[in-house]
């Protein structure tokens, strides 16, 4: 039996249009070695409520296409593509409507909650301010609203925290600060980037934990972005395998997890560590992911693939199979095991 639980895909008619629509999205960053294509023609989308994994190796990916939604790209990157949030196009937005979107639509959390919390000021007014500022609320309205919000992520003696800086929270309590500020103006999408990776297991168990009631109680769209395919299970309804900025495999959690149908996507399931396999050595997949200056030619994952064929030196193309799925691979599916 595995530890872990997979979340069923959304019925198709669950909520009406999408939320967030991602065509061919690209990202490129000049550097003076060259240009490297970090993210390379991603496709998904997402609808109310549901939840997208984000999963890869270091250096796949996942943050450059977070922060090429949000507009926080480092100035050397430039951005290709389209992404439609409610319809409307969301990439390039000039800054003021880029700030509207980020303060009231979009909301993200980051691996590292001390990025994001000022350290000189108490937690409770810097989670007023975001609703003073950005919901017109009185100080008396904004106190008894963040309150209510450090209730919702379970923050124990929330009323008597408020007062608290950053640094008297354990790393944990801060983690879940963040979600509380990140959720404070009802985002519709929230992107949560490495959230629980610098936090011990059990507290990392607790947050995704968390982050799945929260998304049942706000209807808020998730991108949860992790290297950890286990996480990904628990917590998504889709999964998006990226390599080398490319889809490698795409579809719902449920046939990623128990049917994968790329060699990476294999790779990384066998890292997960399961119940039955308890006391057993996990498997990590030889190798190191690519420099993207010097990527191999056709398949990036290539030098690393145990199935790798004379083929693979031809990119292979992203296509469609079973149900919603899509795969960039030469290998037939039943021919992975
Ligand atoms: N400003 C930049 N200039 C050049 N290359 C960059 C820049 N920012 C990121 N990159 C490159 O983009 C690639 C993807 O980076 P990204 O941060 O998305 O990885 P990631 O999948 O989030 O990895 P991790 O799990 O380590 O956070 C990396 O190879 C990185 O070196
Ligand atoms: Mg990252």
């Amino acid at each position: 039996m595995s530890t872990i639980e997979v979340q069923p895909a959304m019925a198709k008619n669950a909520g009406s249009d999408l939320l967030l629509d991602v065509k061919d999205l690209r990202v490129t960053f000049s550097t003076p070695d060259g240009d490297v294509t970090a993210v390379n023609d991603l496709n998904f989308s997402l609808r109310a409520g549901e939840t997208l994994g984000i999963v890869g190796e270091s250096g796949s990916g996942k943050s450059q296409t977070a922060f090429a939604l949000m507009g926080l790209l480092a100035s050397n990157g430039r951005i290709e593509g389209s992404a439609r949030f409610n319809g409307r196009e969301i990439l390039n937005l000039p800054e003021k409507q880029l700030n509207a979107l980020r303060a009231e639509q979009v909301a993200m959390i980051f691996q590292d909650p001390m990025t994001s919390l000022n350290p000189y000021l108490r937690v409770g007014d810097q989670l007023m301010e975001v609703l003073q500022l950005h919901k017109g609320m009185s100080k008396a309205q904004a106190f008894e609203e963040s309150v209510r919000m450090l209730d919702a992520v379970k923050m124990p003696e929330a009323r008597k925290r408020m007062k608290m800086y950053p640094h008297e929270f354990s790393g944990g309590m801060r983690q879940r600060v963040m979600i509380a500020m990140a959720l404070l103006c009802r985002p519709k999408l929230l992107i949560a980037d490495e959230p629980t990776t610098a936090l011990d297991v059990t507290v990392q168990a607790q947050i995704m934990t968390l982050l799945n009631e929260l998304k049942r109680e706000f209807n808020t769209a998730i991108i949860m972005i992790t290297h950890d395919l286990g996480v990904v299970a628990g917590i998504c309804n889709k999964v998006l395998v990226m390599y080398a900025g490319r889809t490698m495999e795409y579809g719902s959690a449920r046939d990623v997890f128990y049917h994968p149908a790329h060699p990476y996507a294999l790779g990384l399931l066998n890292a997960v560590p399961r119940l039955d396999t308890e006391g057993e050595s996990l498997l990590t997949i030889p190798g190191n992911p690519p420099n993207l200056l010097r990527l191999p030619k056709g398949c990036p994952f290539q030098p690393r693939c145990p199935y790798a064929m004379e083929i693979c030196a031809a990119a292979p193309p992203l296509e469609a199979f079973g149900e919603g799925r899509l795969r960039a691979c030469f290998k037939p599916v039943e021919e992975l095991v």
